[in-house]
C-alpha cells in the first residue's frame, strides 16, 4: 500500500476505510467489524471514525475491528464542534478512547468549524498530544481561509473529494500540497450514488477490467498527499476497494473523466456532507 507522509515524517496508508453509518443497525455490527478486519488484512490499515457517528456506535465497531491488532491500525477519530472547547476536547477524547478501547488516537480531527475560537481548540489538541492521548491533530471541512487562520500544527484536512465534487482542486488542494498537509478525501465513491452510474467512469473501468468505484478511488489517489477513505461494510466492496490501490490511470483516462466532470475554473465554496 502506498503511504502518505505527514509533515513530521510519519507515514499513513494512502488508502483507508471510512465507518460512517456503521453501528447503526444497517448490518450486524459483527459483519461490519469483520469487513474492517478484512480491509486491514488487505492493507487498508487507516480507519476513520468520529464521536458523532451512530452516537459513538461506529467507534465501538472500530474497537472490535482493532481487537488484538491495535498496533497495525492508523486510527483517526473526530471531536464534534460543540465539544471543541478547552474542557470539552479532553473530555470528548476520553469518551472516544473508552469506546475505541485504546490508549491513543493517531490523528484527532475537529469535525467542522463551530463557534469555539480555533486557537482554543488547537491548544486543547496540543495538550492531548503532550499527554500521549493523540499522536497528531487536524481538521475537517476547512477551506483555505480557515486553515490560514488556524496556523501551524495541523497534520491533515479531511474534505469531500470525488470526480463529482472536485472544487478543492482550485485552491485548497494546492494550498495543502504547498504546506505538506495531507488531504483526506471523504465520500470518494460518492456514497455509491450517481457517480457510480457515470458513463465516463464506466468507460475507464472497462479499459482496466475494473469497476466504476475502483476508478473513482484510483482517481482520488492519483496525486501524492491524498488519502482516500471509502466506507464499505460489504466484504466484496472491501476487496474491490483495496485492489483499487494498484490501478494507475492513464492520461487518456484522466482526460475522459475531466470531460465528464470539469475541473473547477474559479473558487467555489467548500461543500460538506
Ligand atoms: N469529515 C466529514 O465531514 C465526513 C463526511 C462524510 C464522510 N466522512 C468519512 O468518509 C467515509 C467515506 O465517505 P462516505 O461513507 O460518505 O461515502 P463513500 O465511501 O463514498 O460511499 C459509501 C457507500 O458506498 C458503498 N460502496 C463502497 N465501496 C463500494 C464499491 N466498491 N462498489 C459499490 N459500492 C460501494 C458502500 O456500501 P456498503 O457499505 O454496503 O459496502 C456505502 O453505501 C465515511 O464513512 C466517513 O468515515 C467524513
Amino acid at each position: 500500500m502506498n503511504a502518505v507522509q505527514l509533515s513530521d515524517g510519519t507515514a499513513a496508508p494512502a488508502l483507508g476505510q471510512g465507518t460512517w453509518r456503521m453501528g447503526e443497525g444497517g448490518r450486524p455490527a459483527r459483519a461490519e467489524s469483520d469487513a474492517l478486519r478484512r480491509g486491514i488484512d488487505l492493507g487498508m490499515t487507516l480507519i476513520d471514525t468520529a464521536e458523532i457517528y451512530g452516537d459513538g456506535a461506529s467507534e465501538r465497531v472500530v474497537a472490535d475491528a482493532m481487537e488484538g491488532q491495535r498496533d497495525r491500525v492508523f486510527l483517526v477519530s473526530k471531536v464534534a464542534p460543540q465539544n471543541a472547547t478547552a474542557r470539552g476536547v479532553p473530555a470528548a477524547c476520553e469518551r472516544s478512547l473508552e469506546r475505541l478501547r485504546t490508549d491513543r488516537i493517531d490523528l484527532y480531527l475537529l469535525h467542522w468549524r463551530g463557534r469555539t475560537p480555533l486557537a482554543e481548540t488547537a491548544e486543547a489538541f496540543e495538550r492531548l498530544q503532550e499527554a500521549g492521548k493523540i499522536r497528531h491533530w487536524g481538521v475537517s471541512n476547512f477551506d483555505v481561509a480557515d486553515l490560514e487562520e488556524l496556523g501551524p500544527g495541523c497534520a491533515a484536512n479531511q474534505v469531500l473529494y470525488n470526480p463529482e465534487a472536485r472544487a478543492i482542486e482550485f485552491d485548497l488542494l494546492p494550498w495543502c500540497t504547498a504546506h505538506r498537509m495531507p488531504v483526506m478525501a471523504y465520500s470518494p465513491v460518492g456514497q455509491a450514488g450517481s457517480l457510480l452510474q457515470s458513463g465516463a467512469l464506466g468507460a475507464v473501468a472497462a479499459r482496466h477490467g475494473a469497476t466504476a468505484a475502483q476508478i473513482a478511488i484510483a482517481w482520488t489517489l492519483r496525486q501524492p498527499g491524498v488519502i482516500s477513505i471509502p466506507k464499505a461494510s460489504d466484504i466484496a466492496h472491501v476487496e474491490e476497494n483495496a485492489a483499487a490501490a494498484q490501478l494507475t490511470l492513464t492520461k487518456a483516462d484522466l482526460a475522459g473523466i475531466d470531460a465528464a466532470f470539469r475541473p473547477p475554473r474559479r473558487k467555489q465554496s467548500l461543500e460538506m456532507l
